[in-house]
């Protein structure tokens, strides 16, 4: 019988200390007149949660996490998480540690950021990706010499021309007066080939060897004198 009073008293006691806890939970958060605040479990938990428990920053690399658990990253990494490191190479081009970029055939410069310039011989590159030549060359790359050579003359590779038998000057540019095939020379004047001779190539040149049937001479018997070309004063004879 005593043991039941001593269990009653005991339960009595325990109901006490629960309601009289309950008002002091109330009077604590409940009040919002002194606290202006009700918080939820969840709120309450979640709290607890974050400063029993903080999170590591889950941005890497020096990222920056935002409000919304996101992540700006610097500017050398980006990803979710700042996990992965930019190319720095532009345009394709591979980053070798200790190395640098490599760059592709078509990009140069530390970052492949310039495009290598195929035009030749001075030639830019326009932004269409063709060439715009100087004035001295022509073709897509600008590999080709423009000749300045007129009338079929070639372009020697000392700049000079080769003209046609059928035209003389600089560039080729007058008709050739000598006959015969004989070149005119800068000076205006006719190089004849071995056979001819004169001013314009007019003549055929005689032989120089008197045992020859026409043989040029210092003087002839004027019965035995032809129409022919010799050097200097000597006449031809036959
Ligand atoms: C290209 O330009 C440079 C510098 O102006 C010059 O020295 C060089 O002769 C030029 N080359 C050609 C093929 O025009
Ligand atoms: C090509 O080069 C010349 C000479 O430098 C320049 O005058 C011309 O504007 C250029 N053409 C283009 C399409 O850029
Ligand atoms: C240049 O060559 C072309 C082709 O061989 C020919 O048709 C033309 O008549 C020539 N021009 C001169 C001025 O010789
Ligand atoms: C000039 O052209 C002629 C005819 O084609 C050729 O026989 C000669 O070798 C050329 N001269 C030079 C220096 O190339
Ligand atoms: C001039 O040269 C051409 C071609 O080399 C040749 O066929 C012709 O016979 C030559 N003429 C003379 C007069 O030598
Ligand atoms: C004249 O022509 C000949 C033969 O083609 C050549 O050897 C010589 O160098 C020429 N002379 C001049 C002054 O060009």
């Amino acid at each position: 019988m005593g043991s039941f009073k001593v269990y009653v008293s005991m339960f009595v006691l325990i109901a006490m200390l629960k309601s009289s806890s309950s008002s002091r939970y109330s009077s604590r958060y409940g009040s919002r007149s002194r606290y202006n605040y009700q918080p939820s479990l969840s709120q309450c938990l979640s709290d607890l949660e974050r400063t029993l428990c903080p999170k590591a920053n889950p941005c890497k690399n020096g990222g920056t996490e935002q409000s919304d658990g996101t992540c700006v990253c610097t500017d050398k990494f980006t990803g979710t998480t700042c996990e992965e490191k930019v190319n720095p190479c532009k345009n394709g081009g591979i980053d070798l540690p200790n190395v640098g970029c490599i760059c592709t055939a078509d990009f140069t410069g530390p970052t492949c950021e310039e495009r290598v310039n195929p035009c030749q011989n001075n030639g830019t590159l326009l932004s269409d990706g063709s060439c715009n030549c100087t004035v001295d060359f022509t073709g897509t790359l600008c590999e080709e010499i423009v000749n300045p050579c007129q009338n079929n003359g070639t372009l020697l590779a000392d700049g000079s021309c080769n003209c046609t038998v059928a035209f003389g000057g600089t560039f080729c540019e007058i008709v050739n007066p000598c006959q015969n095939n004989g070149t005119l020379l800068a000076d205006g004047s006719c190089n004849c080939t071995e056979s001819f001779g004169d001013t314009f190539c007019g003549q055929l040149r005689c032989e120089s060897d008197p045992t020859e049937p026409n043989f040029c001479a210092p003087e002839c018997d004027p019965e035995y004198l032809v129409f022919g070309f010799c050097d200097g004063d000597d006449i031809c004879c036959l």
